[in-house]
């Protein structure tokens, strides 16, 4: 079986991992780096919430191989915040009753945090537009539409 090396940065931290051709950048994160945070539901990219960024753009980690990530950042959501200090985007998750069991929420905040660092002052349709690409089964989507809005009011 072949294996590769694979260089790269996750959460500011450079990482290096060797891994067969066919490892997925999912199983990488959380079986070779221990990110756990980033949760598999389909595993066929309809669910949305393996949702990490790559050079800053959200990808489907269970439709990526990890040696695509090779020499390449990639941020989870335990890059995000910590439990003492959330971010911003986290907060708002929270104010607007945006999670129930919380399954989905990596992916909806790793979607969000690609989305907002490129786009000021979205417009509701716009908003549900983006959430439409991953699913969530507890909360309807009325919370996670609220708390993208918040936390894209909140940017400075
Ligand atoms: S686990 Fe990747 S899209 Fe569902
Ligand atoms: S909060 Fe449970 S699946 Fe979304």
């Amino acid at each position: 079986m072949t294996e590769h090396t694979v260089q790269v940065t996750v959460n500011g931290e450079h990482r290096t991992v060797t891994v067969e051709a066919r490892r997925l950048l999912a199983d990488m994160l959380r079986h070779d780096l221990g990110n756990h945070g980033t949760h598999l539901g389909c595993e066929h990219g309809i669910c949305g919430a393996c949702t990490v960024l790559v050079d800053g753009q959200p990808v489907r980690s269970c439709l990526t191989l990890a040696v695509q990530a090779d020499g390449r950042t990639v941020d989870t959501v335990e890059g995000l915040g910590t439990p003492e200090q959330l971010s911003p985007l986290q907060e708002a998750f929270s104010a607007n009753h945006g999670l129930q069991c919380g399954f989905c929420t990596p992916g909806f905040l790793m979607l969000a945090t690609g989305y907002l660092r490129e786009t000021n002052n979205p417009s509701d349709d716009e908003i549900t537009d983006l959430v439409a690409s991953n699913l969530c089964r507890c909360t309807g989507y009325q919370g996670i539409i609220d708390a993208v809005r918040d936390a894209a009011r909140r940017q400075p």
